[in-house]
């Protein structure tokens, strides 16, 4: 599979199937005794009233259960470029009014300079 290909990555990731199997398949057989996720968050280090920006988020399945680690005032932007993964994501996610979903490429952040205090890109080293 050619993850640098745009077309590629597109169809991998149209939706969070393939993903899920994947994440499934890690907790299942995963020697480690912490979760990539968990580990995720140990080392993030967030402040109130940050403007977070999470790049290539999937499904954002790393939130569900830990958007109590969002300080006071702080908002969290996920985003995919993928349309699926940006509807999973907000579904995972809703109901959380701190937590906004929307498609972004990273190569054309919507965004002006200076617009978050922190940013986050796991799992992303596609072209
Ligand atoms: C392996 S998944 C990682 C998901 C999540 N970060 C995690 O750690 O579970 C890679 C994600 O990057 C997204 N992606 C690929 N190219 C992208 C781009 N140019 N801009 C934004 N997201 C991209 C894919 O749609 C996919 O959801």
């Amino acid at each position: 599979m050619r993850m640098n290909d745009r077309q590629t990555v597109a169809r991998q990731y149209q939706d969070d199937g393939n993903l899920s199997k994947r994440i499934k398949l890690h907790a299942k057989h995963s020697t480690s005794p912490t979760a990539f996720a968990d580990w995720c968050f140990a080392q993030y280090s967030f402040s109130e009233n940050d403007r977070i920006l999470e790049l290539g988020c999937g499904n954002g399945a790393q939130w569900c259960g830990r958007a109590g680690n969002l300080p006071a005032g702080a908002m969290l932007v996920l985003s995919d470029l993928s349309a699926g993964m940006v509807e999973a994501a907000r579904q995972a996610n809703a109901g959380h009014p701190r937590i906004l979903a929307q498609q972004m490429d990273i190569q054309a952040i919507p965004y002006p300079a200076e617009s978050f205090d922190r940013v986050i890109a796991n799992h992303i080293s596609h072209g």
